[in-house]
């Protein structure tokens, strides 16, 4: 254990130059004091060895979680500083792990945030996590569930959502991400407790199954990646309303992210420049909008002008983002010319409500992910309330449709755990 760096600009990464990991090692103390307050952390990571031919090759950890383990002795949490980092180390593919992974957790719940897809032109391939709103789900160990298996006990906030995991995508990740650690010997149950309407356009469902999956790999020592936790969500999404990456990626990462692929899968977190004030003001009219039925109305085929238009706006997303530009942002997530204009006359006033949101100050409007909601970006609290308020408005006068109005802002983190209870 020669050298260990704690890397905090952005996700916290361990840059370890040695020839082997050891199963107890401790930081030194200067990088400690940056984690927290815990005296022990269950650190969990994925490992690759970037240069195996080199003579002294550099191991990467990629820390996704660092879970605080309760300390025996109840000193207030506060008063504690980090004095140890148990590793448990795995391979980033779960098909090569030898092992079944037991249980470090006999309750886990966990967070993940609404999202916004598309940004406008990038329909299917762009998307953010949005702070505030969002789904929970709570997962135990549960000897009366089959092992490898998966059951729901309850959803709350949301009646017409199934029980049944095979249908409901808290399961249906669930079920996934207990494949790929493969656990076989363990059954768990979960709660899924609904913050986001249905069909709203925030990212209902691949918030569930983010929350799920959070969950579920955190029961089981946090073996998975980032990438892996995408993937068994995308499982979900697939069934429910189609095989597409931009919600789930950033309810599971946080942050802005291009999907470049799901095929394999490939993604681009998008950094936002820290300290610019980017806020989104999100108008949900009480009007469920099927993801299914808003893909429907899409065109096979589009013309090659509306390719080159969209293509120009969709980068001109990713330039404003790096510039941390809110004005550019909004004028180029307001110039989808494919999608918006086949799914605003399936919203009631959408068109009404983007106007509205101009008029208020705003610097850009679209839908959000499929609809209802719509989504307009400011840099102003005082404004984005007043943005939201002519929104509903709009929505109401012209679409005969009351909404609820929020002002929100990025969400760094993604799917994360909120409680834990040891095993
Ligand atoms: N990209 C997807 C769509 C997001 O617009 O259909 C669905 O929330």
């Amino acid at each position: 254990m020669s050298s260990w760096v704690l890397d905090r600009s952005g996700p916290p990464k361990l840059h370890l130059k040695t020839q082997s990991l050891k199963p107890l090692t401790l930081l030194p103390q200067a990088s400690t004091a940056a984690l927290g307050t815990h005296s022990l952390y269950l650190l969990c990571f994925s490992t690759t060895s970037s240069s195996s031919s080199s003579p002294n090759p550099e191991m990467i950890a990629s820390v996704r979680h660092l879970l605080p383990i309760p300390n025996l002795n109840p000193t207030p949490s506060h008063h504690r500083r980090p004095s140890a980092i148990v590793i448990c180390s795995s391979r980033v593919e779960a098909s090569t792990r030898k092992a079944e992974p037991l249980p470090v957790f006999s309750t886990v719940r966990s967070f993940a945030p609404a999202t916004v897809a598309n940004l406008g032109p990038g329909f299917d391939f762009l998307g953010c996590a949005v702070s505030g709103i969002g789904d929970h789900v709570t997962v135990v160990v549960d000897p009366s569930v089959k092992p490898g298996r998966v059951a729901i006990t309850a959803v709350h906030g949301a009646p017409k959502l199934t029980l049944d995991p095979m249908n409901n995508c808290a399961g249906i990740a669930a079920i996934a991400v207990l494949r790929a650690l493969g656990v076989r010997s363990v059954g768990v149950s979960l709660t899924l407790e609904k913050g986001l309407p249905l069909g709203s356009g925030l990212g209902s469902s691949a918030a569930s199954a983010a929350a799920a999956a959070s969950a579920v790999n955190a029961l089981f020592g946090d073996l998975l990646s980032g990438n892996d936790l995408v993937l068994a969500g995308l499982e979900s999404e697939a069934k429910v309303s189609g095989r597409h990456a931009d919600n789930i990626a950033p309810s599971i990462l946080g942050g802005f992210v291009l999907v470049r692929s799901c095929d394999p899968l490939e993604l681009i977190r998008l950094p936002f420049p820290a300290g610019r004030e980017l806020l989104f003001v999100l108008v949900s009219p009480e009007f469920e909008a099927p993801t299914k039925k808003m893909r429907a109305v899409l065109p096979e085929e589009i013309a090659f002008k509306d390719h080159i238009w969209n293509s120009r706006h969709a980068a001109a997303v990713v330039a404003a983002l790096a510039a941390g530009d809110v004005a550019a942002l909004g004028a180029a997530m307001s110039a989808d010319r494919i999608v918006e204009p086949r799914r605003s006359p399936l919203i009631p006033g959408m068109v009404a409500v983007k106007e509205a949101a101009v008029a208020a100050g705003a610097f850009g409007c679209t839908i959000s992910g499929a609809g209802p909601t719509a989504v307009a970006v400011t840099d102003d609290q005082a404004k984005g309330q007043a943005i939201g308020e002519a929104m509903a408005e709009a929505f109401l006068k012209v679409g005969g449709l009351r909404s609820k109005v929020s002002v929100q802002r990025l969400d760094h983190e993604g799917a994360r755990v909120v409680s834990s209870i040891p095993h």
